[in-house]
């Protein structure tokens, strides 16, 4: 592209609410078709805050929250409570493997390998020391991508929730891998266009995607996988700009400028880095963005949730502030010592290539459950519970001296239901102890006083009255006791 031409559209978009790019023409040296014009500028939008639509008409693009009305999240809510990958991701995956492997992939010689690999891959994972050749990359997609896929998803509802998408994002996808996150985020927000439009909501969007990867090979598969979801599924009022990603490992990637969401996807586990020292790595990435929503997803496994809280606590002694999923309910901030608290959202109906790898030794190559340790951090102090406890409740760090007694306790959920359909065990916690605290009801108490406890989401707050202290010596935790006079409130 000339400079001529970004200059030129410099000034218009400084100078003019909107204009055409056929108006350009008249000031250029010489003639070019719009989509000429429009291809050379593209890689430009974001940073001219325009938004240039089919027509290629441009107009300036406010950046504000992304609308989150009631209606538009229960219908989100609606589409992600039959979790899959929507049938254009399917296909798009599907064909790679088909182009990868060949048309008969799930049978015969290369099943086995792709199966060998599946499993080879779990396995190095658990030790820390994956690679990405070729076939793991296809193993990975065939494994690991849509539960990963979808469990983003939740994630991206709850900011939306937050009032932190906006219509004008750049978002940096760190070891991006084959293009999880980036094609779920950007599905993601498909599906919040098409209910805007059902809706008559006009919003519109200028996102710029940014990732790092150290593994050529996932490089590959990402800018194939990206950039033909992006051709075969244009949205009419989506800019959006995946940028060349940056080969290198994040350890000694320059920090991006003015990010707006950082995400890091199971990534964490691979790094050679102690848990706290991850966090300078994050904290260096994040630090040419002024407050950027910084994610971090990893999977549920003891050793990894754990590791995760240890980064997470790291990173709040840097000055990082975290929005969910814990609340410090008292104020007092936790050590993020021996905690091990996911989020469980269910399981994801598998798509058909997952089955056709699945035919013998299913339970090995069929992976459908949503379950992942996560945290979300801001540089502001803004958080997802606002809510601070009053005197009249007792702190988790009180417990010893209340066993065998009824206490109040304010508290938030950090786990889904631990134990099974006859005795419920939810993990709870105010951020005043370490040592592990259960809110345990068993199926006969369960009533009106006390359901709220079942329908609280992972990380919402809810106040207990009169639960009994019981301290489990064996596995070195309290547990509270829900029966049928308890009273169990959700917190607003
Ligand atoms: C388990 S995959 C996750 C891919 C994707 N984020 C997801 O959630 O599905 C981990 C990815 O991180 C990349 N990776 C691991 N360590 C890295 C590092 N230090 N710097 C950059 N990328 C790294 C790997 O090559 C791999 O693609």
């Amino acid at each position: 592209m000339t400079p001529e031409i970004l200059s030129l559209a410099r000034y218009l978009a400084s100078s003019r609410a909107e204009f055409a790019l056929s108006e350009m023409n008249q000031y250029l040296s010489r003639k070019y078709e719009e989509k000429e014009l429009y291809e050379s500028l593209k890689p430009h939008f974001f940073d001219l805050n325009l938004f240039c639509d089919a027509h290629y008409n441009c107009t300036k693009l406010a950046n504000r929250p992304l609308p989150a009305d009631e209606q538009v999240i229960r219908e989100l809510e609606e589409m992600l409570k039959a979790p899959l990958l929507p049938p254009a991701i399917e296909k798009l995956i599907g064909s790679y493997i088909e182009r990868s492997c060949g048309k008969n992939w799930h049978t015969g010689e290369t099943a086995q390998l792709l199966r060998e690999n599946i499993v080879k891959q779990k396995e190095e994972y658990w030790r820390g020391s994956p690679k990405y050749p070729k076939i793991r990359v296809i193993s990975y997609l065939l494994y690991h991508f849509p539960v990963y896929f979808c469990q983003f998803q939740y994630l991206l509802l709850d900011l939306l929730k937050g009032g932190l998408l906006t219509t004008k994002m750049s978002i940096v996808d760190v070891g991006s891998g084959p293009g999880t996150i980036t094609l779920s985020a950007i599905d993601f927000l498909h599906k919040l266009l098409s209910i805007y439009s059902k809706k008559g909501i006009d919003v519109r969007l200028n996102i710029k995607i940014d990732s790092i990867e150290k593994a050529i090979e996932n490089i590959d598969c990402y800018n194939e996988l990206t950039s033909l979801y992006l051709s075969q599924n244009p949205k009419e009022n989506a800019s959006i700009f995946i940028k060349e990603p940056i080969h290198a490992p994040v350890e000694k990637a320059q920090p991006l400028r003015d990010a707006d969401l950082i995400i890091f996807s199971n990534i964490l586990a691979e790094m050679s880095a102690h848990p706290a020292e991850r966090a300078g790595i994050i904290e260096k990435l994040a630090s040419g963005s002024r407050n950027p929503t910084i994610m971090i997803i990893d999977p549920a496994d003891l050793v990894n949730s754990k590791a995760l809280r240890i980064t997470q606590h790291a990173l709040v002694k840097k000055g990082i502030t975290i929005y969910s999923p814990c609340t410090f309910i008292w104020g007092t901030g936790c050590k993020g010592e021996d905690c091990w608290s996911f989020r469980d959202e269910g399981d994801i109906r598998v798509p058909e290539f997952m089955r056709k790898i699945a035919t013998e030794d299913a339970y090995r190559y069929l992976n459908s459950d949503m379950k992942f340790t996560y945290a979300i951090l801001k540089k502001d102090g803004t958080v997802e519970h606002k809510y601070r406890a009053g005197g009249k409740f007792a702190r988790l760090s009180t417990l010893k001296k209340h066993v065998k007694k009824r206490i109040n306790v304010v508290v938030s959920v950090m786990s889904g239901n631990l134990g099974d359909e006859k005795n419920f065990v939810l993990k709870i916690c105010d951020g005043t102890t370490s040592v592990p605290c259960y809110a345990v009801l068993p199926a006969y108490h369960k009533n009106d006083n006390n359901l709220a406890l079942l329908g609280a989401n992972y990380g919402s707050i809810i106040e207990i009255f009169g639960a009994l202290v019981r301290e489990n010596k064996e596995f070195s935790s309290y547990n509270l006791l829900i029966n049928r006079n308890t009273i169990v409130e959700p917190v607003k």
